[in-house]
């Protein structure tokens, strides 16, 4: 498969090898700051656009097409497997995504279901082989999963958090019910990601968005492990593997011990106190915080130049965001960063920041 590809920059450097530069994508790199996106969106919901191979083909198309990214990422989202556990999932413009009927106790738990990922997801593997069609071995393409702790945010919660107390309440109360919860989630997360591999992605991430909000102590007990399960049943593919949290900075060395070939890092740490704690076979990814896309871009080349200085000599960097690139980002802004890694820190600045 990788010596099929044309570009496979990001996957050397998954593997922790030298590379002549960064590889760099973006996190939601096809998303609501992209006109392009919206067209398509318009068709239809975004579950309506997540379940469709061919728009979800279309959407995952866009960021190689108008940013020249070294990696692309299967359009979807992590609560896809979820509700095809069991749970009704709703999208909702301004509120984000909720579950009407949260879990609330063992006897829900135990109505969750470990989906067949063929028959209730086939959708994801399908718009899989379409995106490989299309990108005919241009870059490699990302599959992903959301981390068992942070699926289960969203499953407890009801809806977007900003405490998590449901959840942690229910850590506190009845860890025994969360851990059940969070052992059918691995179970179907597995096999989620082993259709995806089966399908034809080069690299999977797992999110763990949500686990900064745990204690180091909790952290070891409710996310990590089950990461860790993950990670292992899918080490016989050989696929590159990469571990998200935001607000990793106290777990940093507990979040390596996952067995992830990659460790993505949000904007809290300096680069230069990551590359001391992260062992050199582990790869590095991330660090720009998605705000400075919404400044000056002078300030985003100094960013930039910061980071890659900071990274210089460290094999093993993939150049991303901290976290998802905000809806308010102009899209020069993205393009311009791009060029940045790509072509060197004098590629031509777009004029202004705002609406360029
Ligand atoms: O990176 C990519 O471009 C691939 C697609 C992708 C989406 N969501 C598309 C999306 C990926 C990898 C995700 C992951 C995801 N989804 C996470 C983990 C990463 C992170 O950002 O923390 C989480 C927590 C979710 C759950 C989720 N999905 C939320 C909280 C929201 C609403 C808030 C928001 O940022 O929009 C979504 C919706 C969502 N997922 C959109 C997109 C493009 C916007 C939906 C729309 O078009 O209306």
């Amino acid at each position: 498969m990788t010596l099929a590809l044309k570009n496979d920059l990001f996957l050397r450097a998954c593997r922790g090898e030298k590379t002549e530069r960064p590889p760099v994508w973006i996190m939601r790199q096809a998303g609501r700051y992209m006109p392009e996106y919206q067209e398509i969106r318009k068709k239809t919901s975004f579950l309506g656009l997540c379940k469709t191979p061919d728009l979800a083909a279309r959407a995952t198309m866009l960021p190689i097409e108008m940013l020249g990214v070294d990696a692309a990422i299967l359009f979807s989202d992590i609560l896809i497997p979820v509700e095809a556990m069991g749970m009704e999932l709703e999208f909702s413009e301004h509120k984000g995504p909720s579950f009407p009927r949260p879990v609330q106790s063992l006897m829900d738990v135990d109505r969750l279901l470990v989906p067949d990922p063929v028959a209730h997801t086939g959708f994801v593997a399908e718009a899989i082989r379409e995106i490989n069609r299309r990108l005919d071995g241009l870059v490699p393409l990302i599959g992903f999963s959301g981390a068992p702790f942070t699926l289960a945010t969203y499953m407890v919660e009801g809806e977007i958090s900003k405490d998590f107390s449901r959840v942690k309440q229910m850590m506190f109360s009845e860890p025994g019910t969360l851990h059940t919860l969070l052992d059918r989630i691995t179970e179907t997360v597995i096999r989620y990601l082993e259709m995806q591999i089966e399908a034809g992605i080069h690299a999977y991430q797992i999110f763990d968005t949500w686990a900064g909000s745990l204690s180091p102590f909790h952290y070891r007990s409710f996310a990590l492990p089950y990461v860790r399960r993950i990670v292992d049943s899918l080490k016989r593919y050989g696929v590159p593997s990469i571990l998200y949290v935001n607000g990793s900075c106290a777990l940093l060395e507990d979040m390596v011990t996952a067995g992830t070939n990659v460790v993505s890092v949000d904007w809290r740490m300096s680069l230069s106190g990551v590359r001391e704690r992260v062992p050199s076979v582990v790869a590095i990814q991330g660090n720009l915080d998605p705000v400075s896309l919404l400044g000056e871009p002078e300030i985003l080349r100094e960013e930039t130049r910061r980071i890659l200085d900071e990274m210089k000599d460290r094999p093993g960097y993939v150049f991303n965001l901290g976290h998802g690139i905000l809806p308010s980002t102009p899209v020069a802004m993205a393009q311009y960063l791009v060029s940045l890694v790509q072509k060197g820190l004098d590629a031509p600045m777009p004029r202004r920041a705002g609406n360029i």
